[in-house]
């Protein structure tokens, strides 16, 4: 399905990832890139640092986050030969180009994006002004995002469902531009989702998020992974009653990361009265550990030779800027008639 496609997949330093981040977002990146290189297209990884200053303001914050994020792809396995691997701010192009979109950019559109509109109702909600602490970079993200996408000539974006609007309206501004030229200056990208990516459920049941703090870290030590494995909500029940496996916290997140083999022999050993609370722990923990394990390595190396990640950063944006740069070309021609 990619054959000859570029794929571009966007990254926001967020921090620290949880197992529900790899196992929902960094891992599906990295394996579609690769599948896409193998099937002859090409694969755009970067790290949306320009919508990270909407938010966050420490310079020192921010420089850490960068770091994590650039650390865990390339721990996980992303190939900075095969994907171009990036920073959006090393791509002077990509502001450039955002500001030709606005033009083409119905305000409504910003209106309606939801990271606006749920910046707004949280002020309501408040009793706030309804613009009240929101600046100029939240409210036009879909357009900074539609160049991140239009400027390389991206086929698909994976993206969550969160992501699915901002892709859509990268899509309508290119519509806008090329009816307006009459010719296709821009390609029309299209959103693509994983299907079978569960959302992972954190230790007290709901949806594992940094928010709730209740998440199981992915690249600490093997201690602060089994003190959360072991804070997951259970009841009181003896080992010997036989349990349903899907009424089961543990047995839920262990889905998203257990072979089927593994998961037949937790049900099993649940329905069956054979397998304690304890037991399935050690089984879950066993199976984050040999997950992450070669990761966690490769990881602190990253981390303590940053200087290489940086160069291979930029090797990355040295690949990516020709192509900015004629998309950038391209568009003024036409704007300005050259
Ligand atoms: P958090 O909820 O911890 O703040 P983010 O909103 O920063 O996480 O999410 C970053 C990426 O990880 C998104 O693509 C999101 O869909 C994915 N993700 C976050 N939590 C989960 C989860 N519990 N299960 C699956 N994917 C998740
Ligand atoms: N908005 C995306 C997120 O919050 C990150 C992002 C920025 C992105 N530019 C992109 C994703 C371009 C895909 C394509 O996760």
């Amino acid at each position: 399905m990619f054959e000859g496609k570029t794929i571009l997949t966007g990254v926001k330093p967020t921090g620290t990832p949880h197992l529900g981040n790899y196992l929902g977002a960094i891992r599906p990146a990295i394996e579609l890139g690769k599948k896409a290189v193998e099937q002859g297209g090409s694969h755009y990884m970067f790290i949306a640092d320009y919508h990270a200053i909407n938010a966050e303001k420490n310079p020192i914050v921010l420089k850490q986050k960068m770091k994590e994020v650039a650390c865990v792809y390339l721990a996980f396995g992303l190939d900075p030969k095969k994907s171009v691997f990036y920073k959006q701010s090393d791509i002077p192009e990509i502001p450039e180009i955002t500001t030709i979109l606005y033009a083409y950019t119905p305000k409504g559109f910003m209106n309606k994006a939801h990271a606006y509109k749920a910046a707004v109702d949280k002020n309501r909600e408040a009793g706030k002004p309804d613009d009240d602490g929101l600046n100029m970079g939240l409210y036009t993200y879909p357009t900074l995002m539609a160049a991140d996408i239009l400027t390389y000539d991206s086929d698909i974006v994976p993206v969550g469902k969160d992501q699915v609007q901002h892709v859509e309206i990268a899509r309508d501004i290119a519509g806008a531009i090329n009816a307006h030229y009459g010719k296709e200056l821009l390609r029309l990208p299209e959103y693509h989702i994983e299907e079978n990516v569960a959302v992972v459920p954190g230790i007290d049941g709901r949806k594992m998020s940094k928010s709730y703090g209740n998440v199981i870290p992915l690249l600490e030590d093997d201690k602060s992974i089994k003190k959360a494995i072991f804070s997951i909500k259970t009841d009181s029940r003896p080992m010997e009653e036989p349990k349903n496996p899907e009424e089961i916290l543990v047995y839920e997140i262990y889905k998203s990361i257990a072979t089927p083999e593994q998961l037949l022999e937790m049900g099993e050993g649940l329905r069956q009265g054979k397998l304690g609370y304890g037991h399935i722990k050690n089984m879950l923990l066993d199976a984050v550990i040999a997950e992450v394990s070669t990761a966690r390595e490769k990881y602190d190396y990253y981390m303590s030779h940053y200087d290489e990640v940086e160069s291979m950063l930029a090797e990355g944006a040295q690949k990516a800027r020709p192509v900015a740069q004629r998309t950038l070309k391209r568009l003024k021609d036409a704007v300005f008639g050259r």
